[in-house]
Parts: C-alpha cells; sequence; structure tokens
C-alpha cells in the first residue's frame, strides 16, 4: 500500500505529481480516506417531501439512501440488505411507503433501517438469529446533517461538525437560499448528468481556473458574440456565454477565497446595480424588498459570487440557484449531476432564468461544458504519457495572504484555490477515518432532527 512519505512526496507547495490522477492506488485510498471522512452533500431534502420517499446516490463508491422517515427526520442508510447484502431500492427517486420490503426474500424494514418482519419467522427458532440485531438491519451512516435543507452524510464519527466543515462556504448556501422570500429552496426542473472521462479533482481545480475561460471557450464566445451582431442586441442566453471572454484584466479582478478543508469561492465586488439591471431582477428586488425590506434585498440580489466549491462535493452556484453535485467513478471517470433549485415564492421567471442558465452553460448539449469535459479528458490522458511528471501550479504562489480560516488572493488568475485543494487532500489522505465501533454509535447520531 502507497505509504505517507510517498503521499507527501506527491504535493509541493507549487505543484503536484501527475500520479495523484492517475493511480487506481490513489483512487482507492480517496474512497477512504477523503470520502471516508469527509461531510458529503447527498441531496436535498426537497427531493424527498413525504414520509417513505428517498433519493439514492453516492459517498465516494458508497451507494446510499437518502430516506424521509418523518415529518422531522431524514436518514441515509447505506443500500444494503443484511440478508444476502442487495441493494434495497433501484438507483433513483422513488417512495418506499411504510418500509422497506427487499425483492430477494421479502425482508422489511422500518424507514429508518431497523428490521421489521421477515417472512416464515418460525424457521429461525432455535438459532442465534435475533431481529433485535442491528446485524439485521440496515446500516445507517454514521452522521448526517443539514444545512438549510442541504443534506450531508458523513462516514467516519468525530472531526468537525457541518457548519464547522463548510466555514466561510456556508455563506454560498445562505445567499442561494435568501433569494426567495422565506428563505427555503427546492430540487426541481429534474436534473442533467454528465460522464467526465477525467478524474475528479480535475472538476474543483478548473472551478477557480480563470485563465481558461477565454481560451477554452472561444468558439462559444465567437459564436455569442457573431449572433448578438446579427440580431442585433445581446440577450441573456448569449450573454453567459460570452462571459467568458473577458480579457485576463477582468479576471484578474476577482478575489479568490481559500478555506479550510479545501472549499472555497471567487467573487466580484458587490454590484448593487445587480438588483435592478433587467426586468427578471426588477420583478425578484421587487419580491425580496417586500420580504426583507430594499436594503437588504440589494444586499441578496448584490452578491456577485462565482462557483462555490464544497470539496468533495461539488459546486453550488447562487446566482443562478444550483449545485453542480460531483460522484467520482473511477480513477479516470467522474459523474456530474446539475441540480436546478426553485426560490419558494420568487417570481416564476427567477426559475426559468436558472434553467436556461443550466442548459447554457451546463447541459450535456451546451456551448460550454463540453469544452471543459474535453480538456479534461485532454489532461486524463495527457497525464499517462512519459512526457513529465509534474503538474505546475506556480501562478502567484507565495504572495496569498493567509487568515484565520483560510487564505485569500486580489489577484482573480492566482492557483491559490489548486495548492489550497491539495493542502486539505494530503491532509485527509493522512489520516485514518474514525469508523463506528459499535452499530449502537451510528444510530446515536444518523437523525436530521
Ligand atoms: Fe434481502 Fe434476502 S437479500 S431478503
Amino acid at each position: 500500500m502507497i505509504s505517507t512519505d510517498e503521499l507527501r512526496q506527491l504535493v509541493r507547495p507549487d505543484g503536484v505529481h501527475k500520479r495523484v490522477y492517475t493511480d487506481p492506488e490513489i483512487f482507492s485510498l480517496e474512497m477512504q480516506r477523503v470520502y471516508g471522512q469527509v461531510w458529503i452533500y447527498v441531496g436535498h431534502e426537497s427531493q424527498v417531501p413525504k414520509t417513505g420517499d428517498y433519493h439514492t446516490t453516492q459517498l465516494g463508491d458508497q451507494k446510499v439512501i437518502m430516506v424521509r422517515v418523518n415529518d422531522q427526520k431524514v436518514s441515509v442508510l447505506y443500500n444494503r440488505c443484511p440478508h444476502r447484502g442487495a441493494n434495497l431500492v433501484a438507483e433513483g427517486d422513488g417512495c418506499a411507503g411504510k418500509f422497506f420490503r427487499c425483492s430477494y426474500h421479502a425482508w422489511t424494514f422500518k424507514l429508518d433501517g431497523s428490521l421489521l418482519t421477515t417472512p416464515m419467522r418460525a424457521g429461525f427458532e432455535g438459532t442465534t438469529f435475533d431481529p433485535t440485531s442491528p446485524e439485521v438491519s440496515m446500516v445507517p451512516v454514521a452522521q448526517v446533517d443539514s444545512y438549510r435543507g442541504f443534506v450531508f452524510a458523513k462516514q467516519s464519527l468525530g472531526g468537525p461538525g457541518l457548519v464547522e466543515f463548510l466555514g466561510g462556504a456556508a455563506s454560498s448556501i445562505d445567499n442561494l437560499c435568501d433569494r426567495s422570500p422565506v428563505g427555503k429552496v427546492e430540487v426541481a426542473g429534474g436534473v442533467f448528468r454528465v460522464m467526465q472521462l477525467s478524474n475528479w479533482k480535475m472538476f474543483y481545480e478548473n472551478l477557480h481556473d480563470t485563465m481558461h475561460g477565454p481560451v477554452t471557450h472561444e468558439s462559444s464566445v465567437i459564436a455569442a458574440r457573431e449572433q448578438a451582431e446579427e440580431i442585433g442586441e445581446m440577450p441573456f442566453e448569449l450573454l453567459i456565454q460570452d462571459g467568458n471572454g473577458e480579457p485576463y484584466s477582468f479576471w484578474e479582478k476577482l478575489e479568490l477565497r481559500a478555506y479550510h478543508y479545501g472549499h472555497g469561492y471567487m467573487e466580484g465586488i458587490f454590484d448593487p446595480a445587480a438588483a435592478t439591471r433587467d426586468e427578471v431582477s426588477r420583478r425578484h428586488f421587487a419580491c425580496l424588498s417586500d420580504a426583507y425590506g430594499e436594503v437588504r434585498a440589494r444586499e441578496i440580489l448584490g452578491m456577485s459570487r462565482h462557483n462555490t466549491i464544497i470539496y468533495g462535493s461539488g459546486s453550488p452556484h447562487n446566482v443562478f440557484q444550483q449545485f453542480r453535485v460531483i460522484r467520482p467513478v473511477s480513477v479516470d471517470r467522474t459523474l456530474v449531476e446539475i441540480q436546478v433549485f426553485r426560490c419558494v415564492g420568487a417570481p416564476p421567471e427567477v426559475f426559468d432564468r436558472a434553467l436556461t442558465y443550466a442548459n447554457v452553460v451546463n447541459s450535456p448539449s451546451s456551448n460550454v461544458m463540453p469544452d471543459d469535459v474535453e480538456v479534461y479528458r485532454r489532461c486524463q490522458v495527457g497525464n499517462t504519457t512519459a512526457g513529465g511528471d509534474w503538474i505546475s501550479q506556480h501562478r502567484y504562489a507565495g504572495t496569498d495572504v493567509v487568515l484565520p480560516d483560510g487564505a485569500v488572493s486580489i489577484n482573480g488568475t492566482s492557483e491559490l484555490p489548486m495548492r489550497n485543494q491539495f493542502v486539505a487532500w494530503l491532509q485527509y489522505m493522512e489520516s485514518e477515518p474514525l469508523a463506528p465501533h459499535t452499530e449502537q454509535q451510528r444510530l446515536e447520531v444518523h437523525c436530521v432532527e
């Protein structure tokens, strides 16, 4: 097995060895040590509105079920029947009704995972079978918590609580929710799924890689500008493609924040005019002003933040209400699922605009995302060649301003976010997750109250 010393030699203050993207042994260790001890976004409470509703997903390589137990509780259970190990439910969303029933031999389980009944109970007489034993119940994930309706789970005990873990990145979720006049959002409109032929970490590194936009997305910028010239205006659909074509001087002025645990965001200066820039924004502003007052409404809509990183989980986007959820599949395969949120109580045009943004920028058929997916693939393939071993992260190395909760760069083209992610990555990879020692330990902490 790869040693801690070997792992340390793969990360420099200004670069990483290509092996972190290509070695299946490292990927396997990441599933234990990163995905085994980090809070991972499971789904949104709105995906399981009624008792018995469930949503399946993955924590690293572990298949899990998020299930609504009752009005107050959402649990996250491993998707495994304790009899012979069958998945309890097929992948996707559904409603279990009052209990889960295994499709193999019809053992049934309460929604909290505990055994309800087995057929032919008489057959267990005289055996050590104990229906009250946790060994014959579905196993809950060690820790579950929810932040403003966003449900996260953690497979190990100990470590920071969810709020401490999210740190400054939580303010992006706050802003996303505050764009609703009642402070609530819900997943709506289905999801996009894109399989990237690249390692999961490349997605996070690209989120704040401001040097790539004008280059990688050049074709969609040109197409947007040509179309705008032809029709004599630059509607929203073209404007959001054109944005990638800003000059380096624009990107340089953004501020990059890098928090502990690999999180961060990039932010432009507060933009009070955003609240009234166009008709959709004006209606949104009027709605939020009624709820919160004009000053607060302008604060909410003026936040100019892009591509927040919650390392291991994905990227919430407050301005256009979406969450790109990242699921590692193998060392060179990563599934991206794009959830779009409706701000409850906001004018319907706000949700329409979020859907438009997701369609134009993030969907499999958009003009923009395939550019990223293709360069990730090229990086993955290039890193398997003998043409060199190291990845450069030198840009503005050594100039970051260290803060108590992380670091900041006033140079928006800095590679600070990548360096910060690998500081966190190495910390995770150096330490063993604290596994629950007893089933009782899991049962005490697994529910969202
Ligand atoms: Fe589930 Fe047998 S495997 S009841």
